[in-house]
C-alpha cells in the first residue's frame, strides 16, 4: 500500500463535496493499492463551521501543500490558483482542477503540463458529465465537424423564466436569490463562462492552441421578452449556445443567443441540465446531456481524475 498526501485548494460548494466523495470512495482507493491521505484544505476563512470528515486539517496557510502528491484545486480566480499550483506544476506533479476560466485564460503556461499529461480538468465542462474524456480519447479517431452546447445552468434557467413570462432583471433577480447566478454576473450573463468552456473543447478537436480570444462572444443579457415570444410563435425556443464549425483552414467559434427548434436536443435537456451535439465524419452526431453544476456531479468527476491518476492514466492531453 503507498501513501498519497493530497491538498485540497477551496472548500466551498465543490471543494466540501470532494472530501466527501473521497471519503466515500476509500474502498475503492485503497483497492487499487492507495492510502490516500488529506494532508490538508486552503480556505479564505478557516475559523467559519463547515461539514467536513472529522479530523481535517482547514487552514488559510498553504504551507501544507508542500508535502502533497496530488493537488485538487476547487477555488475558482485566475491568478491566485496559478499561483499556488506553479510549485506543484513544475515539480511534475499532478493536479486536478475544475477551473475552466483559468484553464482559458492562462492556457499558455498550462498548456505544456496538460501536454505531459499532469492536468486533469475533466470538471470544468459539464462538471459531471463527461464530454473531455470522450473528445481527449476515443472520438481522436473520427474527423471532427461541429459542436453545438448549452454549458451555463444559469443562462439556462433566466431564458427559461423568460419564456414563463418573467423580464429579464426579474428572471436575473431570482437566479441570484437562489444563489445560480455569479455576482456580478457577467461571467454567466455576458456569455463567457460559456466561453471559458468552449475555448476548453477546441482544444481537443479544433487547436490545441484555441485561445479564448478567437471566440466571438455575445450573452443574454441584450435578449428581450419580444425576441423569445417571437420564437415560440415559431416554434422555437431561445438558448445561449456555444459553437464550433469548420471554416475554410480555420475555425468559426461562437457563443450568442440562438434560436433552436424546441425539439433539439439542446432544448429537450431540460432546464437544469446542459447539453453538446457533437458530430464527426466517422463518429456520426453524438448527444451528450446531464447535469453541469452542483457540488456532488462536480465532485464526481473530480474524484474520477483523481482515481485515473491513481491507477496511472495520464490527464487530458489536448492536441499537439
Ligand atoms: N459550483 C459548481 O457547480 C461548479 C461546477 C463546475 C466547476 N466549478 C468550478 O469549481 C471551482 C469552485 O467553485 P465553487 O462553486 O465550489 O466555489 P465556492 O463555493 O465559492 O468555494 C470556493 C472556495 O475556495 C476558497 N477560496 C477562494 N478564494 C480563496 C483564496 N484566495 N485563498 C484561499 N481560499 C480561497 C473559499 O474559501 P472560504 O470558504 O473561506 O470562503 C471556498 O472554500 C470554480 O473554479 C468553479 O468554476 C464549480
Amino acid at each position: 500500500m503507498r501513501t498519497v498526501a493530497v491538498g485540497l485548494l477551496g472548500c466551498g460548494t465543490v471543494g466540501a463535496s470532494v472530501l466527501r466523495l473521497l471519503e466515500a470512495r476509500r474502498d475503492i482507493i485503497e483497492d487499487i493499492g492507495v492510502n490516500l491521505e488529506v494532508a490538508g484544505v486552503l480556505v479564505r476563512d478557516p475559523h467559519r463551521e463547515r461539514d467536513v470528515p472529522q479530523g481535517t486539517r482547514v487552514t488559510s496557510d498553504p504551507s501544507f501543500l508542500m508535502e502533497c502528491g496530488l493537488v485538487i484545486e476547487a477555488m475558482g480566480g485566475v491568478d491566485r490558483p496559478l499561483d499556488l499550483l506553479r510549485p506543484y506544476l513544475r515539480s511534475g506533479r499532478p493536479v486536478v482542477t475544475a477551473n475552466k476560466a483559468m484553464l482559458a485564460e492562462r492556457w499558455d503556461e498550462l498548456r505544456q503540463y496538460a501536454l505531459d499529461g499532469d492536468l486533469y480538468y475533466e470538471a470544468s465542462v459539464m462538471a459531471g458529465t463527461p464530454v473531455i474524456g470522450p473528445m481527449s480519447t476515443v472520438l481522436r479517431a473520427s474527423r471532427f465537424e461541429s459542436l453545438e452546447a448549452v454549458v451555463n445552468g444559469t443562462c439556462n434557467y433566466i431564458l427559461t423564466r423568460m419564456e414563463g413570462g418573467d423580464a429579464y432583471e426579474d428572471a436575473l433577480a431570482e437566479a441570484q436569490r437562489l444563489g445560480y447566478a455569479e455576482d456580478p454576473p457577467t461571467l454567466d450573463v455576458g456569455g463567457w463562462d460559456s466561453a471559458h468552456k468552449l475555448a476548453v473543447l477546441a482544444r481537443f478537436c479544433a487547436d490545441g492552441d484555441f485561445a479564448l480570444s478567437d471566440i466571438s462572444v455575445r450573452g443574454i443579457d441584450t435578449v428581450t421578452p419580444h425576441d423569445i415570444e417571437e420564437a415560440r410563435r415559431a416554434g422555437e425556443r431561445v438558448k445561449l449556445v456555444a459553437s464550433l464549425r469548420r471554416d475554410g483552414d480555420g475555425w468559426a467559434a461562437s457563443v450568442a443567443p440562438t434560436r433552436l427548434p424546441a425539439d433539439h436536443p439542446l432544448c429537450t435537456a431540460g432546464a437544469s441540465r446542459n447539453a453538446m451535439v457533437y458530430r464527426g465524419e466517422e463518429c456520426g452526431e453524438l448527444i451528450f446531456a446531464g447535469g453541469g453544476a452542483g457540488g456532488t456531479i462536480t465532485a464526481s468527476a473530480m474524484v474520477g481524475d483523481v482515481l485515473d491518476n491513481l491507477i496511472g492514466f495520464p490527464g487530458h492531453v489536448p492536441l499537439h
